[in-house]
């Protein structure tokens, strides 16, 4: 699957967004290497704090169903704003555990589209190899 199929993906999860008080809809497509995809939106609450970001139900979906780490290809986060969305501070900490080693993670607006990896996105990171 291309990076433009992946993220034609994402957006399909877009259309699911619950986002009724930012109005600020996110998608989410996790690939893996069999090519299965897990799809995510962000999920929001009238308690604010409870707000699910879409690349993190993509994730926990994909786990949810068994996928683990080292069968993962890819993740498209899609937004429609007039910069790309770039993952939230907890979600970056959550993709830097759940994602292999230098995963793509696609980033677009449907006009323009990066590609990083958790290592460019959270350097110095904390995680399970220091409490483990
Ligand atoms: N959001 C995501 O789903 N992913 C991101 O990468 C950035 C922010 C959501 C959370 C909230 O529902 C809305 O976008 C506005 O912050």
């Amino acid at each position: 699957m291309t990076r433009e199929e992946l993220i034609r993906e994402a957006f399909e999860a877009l259309k699911n967004s619950y986002s009724p008080y930012s109005h600020y809809p996110v998608g989410a497509c996790l690939l893996t290497k069999d090519g299965r995809k897990f799809y995510g939106a962000n999920i929001e609450n009238a308690s604010f704090g409870l707000t699910n970001c879409a690349e993190r139900s993509a994730v926990f979906s994909a786990y949810s169903n068994g996928v683990k780490k080292s069968d993962i290809e890819a993740l498209a986060i899609v937004s429609i704003g007039v910069k790309i969305a770039a993952p939230c501070g907890a979600c970056r900490q959550v993709l830097n555990e759940l994602l292999p080693s230098g995963c793509p993670i696609h980033l677009s607006n449907g006009k323009e589209t990066v590609t990083k990896t958790m290592e460019e996105l959270l350097p110095m990171s904390f995680g399970p190899e220091d409490v483990l």
